[in-house]
């Protein structure tokens, strides 16, 4: 079992990795179960976190004496949305959930997020409690307390830094996710040791095939160096307001827009873009002088070898550097000609750049798009 906790003035919480964790549930999330006793236990789902762990969390509980109630979403990222929002808020209050109580999150981050927010406004702040079930999830989402729903205007606009009051990770629970989301969740590891850890990025280097197999002992380091990291840099700059926790952010420039274009489909997932926008980033800061290119090709090594996209034009995308570029604007609803960037000196060295020119970045597209 590994133990990390998040260090945050009067909002400090632990995260806890173990193999069989569900099992126990009821002693793992004692405290937060107390204040149930005689009522059910708010627990938040979607369809198939539901069919593949109602009973083992309902068993679990019931050695304690507690029986849990559900609220079930369909996946995907239909169920950020204010008309889920409104049920679920809704559902809480007719549960007659109090400010002392906390609320279940069993899922990924679509669960964890609406969950998350749910709880920061019912009754102006309830307590929950993560319980992630993909990688994504237990490595990047479930962890510092960012919440939110979608809006036509876009992704995440409408949210509350709200943290959870423990999160609780069973890595057994991933041995049910589709490898490619597998995958996904496994470039946002890689994405720690590019980052802020080069030790790290060379033990995925080595390790990483161990990893994606899901063996055990390699499987909980890595989520466990990975939630070290996050637990770092989120203690340091909780609300992103110094540039410390935007460094999370490497690769999702690039990589939104990329999303954008193939239309935030499953032609390429969210962690599949972030792979790609990290060699883009990689690359990119080589062009700069600011990367060697060796170590440029050593990030983009990794994350092939890992089975993520690492060319641009594996996308089969019909568009030119100057549209991506259009996509950034748009994102960060900005439209002048340069934009904040995180780019790399070198492995485990990123850094925000603030005098990233647009049209050179369209330029370097364009290159990458072969045009
Ligand atoms: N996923 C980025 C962050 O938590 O700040």
């Amino acid at each position: 079992m590994a133990v990390i906790n998040v260090a945050l003035a009067g909002r400090s919480y632990d995260v806890t990795i173990e193999a069989g964790l569900l099992d126990d549930l009821a002693r793992r999330a004692e405290a937060f179960l107390r204040s149930f006793a005689g009522r059910k236990v708010p627990f938040v789902a979607d369809t198939n976190t539901h069919r593949l762990y109602k009973e083992q969390v309902e068993t679990a509980l019931s050695m304690a004496g507690y029986s849990a109630d559900w609220f079930v979403v369909d996946p995907g990222e239909a169920a950020k949305s204010w008309a889920v929002l409104e049920r679920l808020t809704d559902w809480l209050l007719a549960m007659g959930v109090t400010r002392s109580d906390h609320v279940f999150a069993l899922g990924g981050g679509v669960v964890g997020d609406l969950t998350g927010f749910a709880c920061a406004v019912m009754k102006r702040g309830c307590g929950f409690v993560q319980i992630p079930t993909t990688l994504l999830a237990q490595v990047d989402s479930s962890v510092g307390g960012k919440t939110a729903i979608n809006t036509a205007a876009g992704k995440n606009l409408i949210g509350a830094f709200h943290q959870p009051a423990a999160v609780l990770i069973d890595p057994l629970v991933l041995n049910t996710l589709p490898d490619r989301e597998m995958r996904a969740g496994y470039a946002e590891v890689l994405k720690y040791g590019l980052l802020g850890d080069a030790e790290f990025f060379g033990w995925l280097t080595q390790n990483g095939k161990d990893v994606l197999a899901r063996e055990p002992a390699a499987l909980s380091h890595a989520i466990a160096a990975s939630i070290a990291e996050k637990a770092r840099i989120v203690a340091e700059d909780e609300r992103e307001t110094t540039g410390v926790r935007a460094l999370l952010n490497l690769g999702h420039t690039f990589g939104h827009a990329l999303e954008a274009e193939t239309g935030f489909s499953d032609r390429l997932l969210h962690g599949e873009a972030v792979a790609l926008g990290m060699v883009l980033a990689a690359r990119y800061s080589a062009r700069r002088g600011e990367m060697s290119a060796a170590d440029a090709a050593r990030s983009a090594a990794a994350i092939a070898d890992a089975g993520l996209p690492a060319e641009i034009t594996e996308l089969g995308m019909d568009c030119t550097g100057a549209r991506l570029v259009d996509h950034m604007r748009h994102d960060k609803k900005m439209e002048t000609g340069t934009l904040p960037f995180l780019l790399l000196r070198g492995i485990g060295a990123a850094y925000l750049a603030r005098d990233v020119e647009l049209a050179d970045v369209a330029a370097f597209l364009d290159s990458e798009l072969g045009l």
